[in-house]
């Protein structure tokens, strides 16, 4: 694994890190932001250079405080029949999607970071004051919206992109607070090949996941 100070600089300076799951797994490469350095052009690259769907990423203890829980617990209980697995397995990470209050229609460039700035400065809030932190989360957010976020389950327990991005903010000693989307090309997702290409060209790094389980888990 590249030393933790890079991967932190690059993170803490809006850079992206490209991060490979598993062979066997989805396959997929997708690029990540951290939350707390996310402005509208990180939102216009994910968009335009990875194109796959823009969620945030925060732990599982820090969901449980802001009193968000699972969609999968809702469709289960509302939606029964809906309740079925993705061909790889895994449980899918999806919680609420939300809004921030000022947005207008929630989409745009400056809108998604406005809703993901704020969503980085309630989980921030845990660690200072709990109750704050929920209150916050409650009073300034709406639910559906456009911002989709992803509860981790620790890499113990899920090994997606979700729990490798989490995973990884958590070692380099971050915020677990992270921004992620696919990077997909024509038709299909991007080629690992295409991915490590794209990565060399703009200076960003690569990582895959079982470096970081290497790393993290050890
Ligand atoms: C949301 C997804 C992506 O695969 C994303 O990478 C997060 O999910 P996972 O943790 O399953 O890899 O499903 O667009
Ligand atoms: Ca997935
Ligand atoms: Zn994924």
């Amino acid at each position: 694994l590249v030393p933790k100070g890079e991967i932190r600089n690059n993170l803490e300076s809006g850079l992206p890190i490209l991060i490979y799951d598993f062979d066997g797994r989805e396959e997929e490469v997708d690029m990540v932001f951290y939350a707390g350095a996310v402005s509208w052009k990180t939102i216009n690259i994910l968009r335009k250079d990875a194109g796959g769907l823009i969620c945030y990423v925060t732990g599982y203890t820090e969901a449980k405080k802001l009193g968000l829980t699972f969609m999968t617990e809702i469709v289960k209980e509302k939606y029964p029949q809906l309740y079925k697995r993705p061909p790889y397995g895994d449980e899918p990470a999806f919680a609420l999607w939300v809004n921030h209050v000022s947005t207008r229609t929630g989409i745009n460039d400056e809108d998604r970071a406005k809703t993901i700035n704020k969503l980085h400065e309630t989980v921030s809030t845990i660690k200072k004051d709990e109750n704050e932190a929920r209150q916050k989360f409650y009073n300034e957010f709406y639910a559906p919206g456009h911002v989709p976020i992803l509860i981790s389950r620790g890499l113990k327990n899920r090994k997606g992109h979700t729990e490798l991005t989490s995973s990884l903010l958590e070692y380099i000693g971050l915020e677990i607070s992270g921004v992620i989307a696919e990077m997909l090309g024509d038709g299909k997702s991007l080629p690992k090949d295409k991915a490590l290409l794209y990565a060399k060209n703009n200076g960003f790094l690569f990582i895959e996941g079982k470096e970081i389980v290497m790393e993290v888990m050890k």
